[in-house]
């Protein structure tokens, strides 16, 4: 096993920010609203800084989102390559890749979806439960119209998935109940603010035909792509390929990637209940939040003998152990022991893969932030990088850029904890 060494030689972050809500202003970034995104202004920074290492290879981020790294990497210039295993966040971020279209297109084939849904009959008043806790009556009937007309105008063109993700784009903001920022859906909360189906429809058609001239004239040609794959795999791609890597991976928070989208699915029908949501949305990623492992009663053991032989596999036992003891404390019901175990020895499939597609010399860099369930502390990012280390790259090293201790900060503990970049050398 190679001596674990710390990475020196990247520069610092400029800006210092990760955040996705810098990208709620910027044209096609802000599209879709997905608060686990991070800032492209920042990867176009690290872009820029590490065009060295990139030297004619690919630029990949293997924990796409809804595109924000590999749009950013495309107005730098560089190819650049994405991977999204969730197929409703997969549909948003290839709709955004579609930027470069005819906007007369766009504009016409949106303007078609919106006169037939105006034209709509009524529809058998029979909804999914969560849809009926969400919505008004008129607005469930406006965006039901919405949907039949664009279903049936649908041909699955480039055009037709801009006029998709411009519909699925406004279901948050023609709820009354609180649906924003995070995945859960809080029918007793109102809001003040309630978007009307059609103008909502509208005023997003609009922006999004601006942002498209905008980026026409901005990036002189579409060059991202994304797929439909696993991080834990990166197959199809192939072996010293990759130049750059930026990425954020779901971090061990008990955040539900799946759950996420469980209004925009459950609205175009795709998923209709919680065993669904799992088969549909959650099966194939990487294992971040207790209702994975507990879905699927993944077994704790077999998690941790695949960490034999990594410098933290007692550290990591420990802290399974005490995380199981925790539990006793709490009702018995969250199995973050399970969840911590499983999420490492996803990551080290994770890291296994990127060793394999990184050329010798390729940089990476994950926004990564530990966590703390049950007030015991989960050294996440000091981990991380020695799984790197352990699978062949050279080194790493943690720059921190902000503190964080929102998630668990309502129950009885106050473990601090931080957020940076895992530099690894290639
Ligand atoms: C923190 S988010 C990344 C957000 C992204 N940086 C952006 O700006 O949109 C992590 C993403 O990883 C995806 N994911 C989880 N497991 C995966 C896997 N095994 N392979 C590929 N993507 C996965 C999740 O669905 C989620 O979209």
């Amino acid at each position: 096993m190679p001596a674990l060494t710390q990475a020196a030689s990247y520069p610092t972050t400029r800006n210092g920010t990760s955040t996705f809500i810098r990208n709620v202003a910027l044209p096609v970034h802000g599209w879709f609203r997905f608060p686990a995104g991070f800032s492209a202004e920042w990867v176009r920074t690290v872009v820029h800084d590490h065009r060295g290492e990139l030297n004619g290879g690919t630029f990949l981020d293997p924990f796409s989102g809804v595109g924000t790294a590999v749009l950013a990497a495309e107005e730098a210039g560089v190819r650049s390559l994405g991977l999204e295993a969730q197929p409703f966040i997969l549909r948003v971020a290839k709709a955004k890749l579609n930027w470069y279209e005819r906007v007369e297109e766009f504009a016409d084939f949106a303007e078609r979806v919106l006169t037939a849904a105006k034209r709509e009959p009524a529809h058998e008043p029979k909804y999914p439960r969560l849809i009926e806790k969400c919505y008004s009556e008129h607005a469930i009937r406006d965006l039901y119209s919405l949907k039949a007309a664009w279903e049936r105008l649908a041909d699955y063109s480039a055009v037709s998935e801009l006029a998709w993700l411009c519909l699925v784009s406004i279901l948050r903001s023609c709820s009354h109940v609180g649906t924003a920022p995070w995945q859960y859906v809080l029918p007793s909360q109102e809001k003040a603010i309630v978007a009307r189906p059609y103008d909502a429809f509208a005023s997003q058609v609009n922006r999004m035909i601006m942002d498209m001239r905008i980026r026409q004239l901005q990036v002189a040609e579409p060059s991202a792509q994304i797929r439909l794959s696993d991080a834990r795999t990166c197959e199809g791609i192939e072996d010293q390929s990759v130049g750059l890597v930026v990425t954020s991976p779901p971090y061990a928070n008990n955040y539900d990637y799946a759950d996420a989208t469980r209004l925009e699915m459950t609205f175009l029908g795709e998923v209709l209940d919680w065993g669904d949501l799992h088969e549909k949305a959650r099966k194939g990623l990487v294992r971040s939040c207790s209702q994975h492992v507990s879905t699927e009663k993944t077994a704790i053991e077999d998690m941790l003998t695949q960490l034999n032989g990594i410098p933290f596999e007692g550290a990591i036992r420990t802290v399974c152990g005490q995380l199981a003891e925790e539990r006793s404390n709490h009702g018995g019901k969250k199995q973050y022991d399970v969840l911590i175990a499983a999420y490492f020895a996803d990551m080290l499939h994770v890291w296994q893969a990127l060793r394999r597609v990184c050329r010798k010399n390729a940089a990476v860099c994950f926004v990564v932030g530990d966590s703390a369930p049950y007030g015991v502390h989960v050294p996440v990012e000091e981990w991380m990088g020695q799984l790197a280390v352990c699978v062949g790259f050279k080194a790493y090293r943690f720059e921190k850029l902000r503190d964080r201790n929102t998630k668990w900060k309502n129950r009885k503990h106050r473990v601090p904890l931080q957020e940076g970049c895992l530099w690894v050398e290639g």
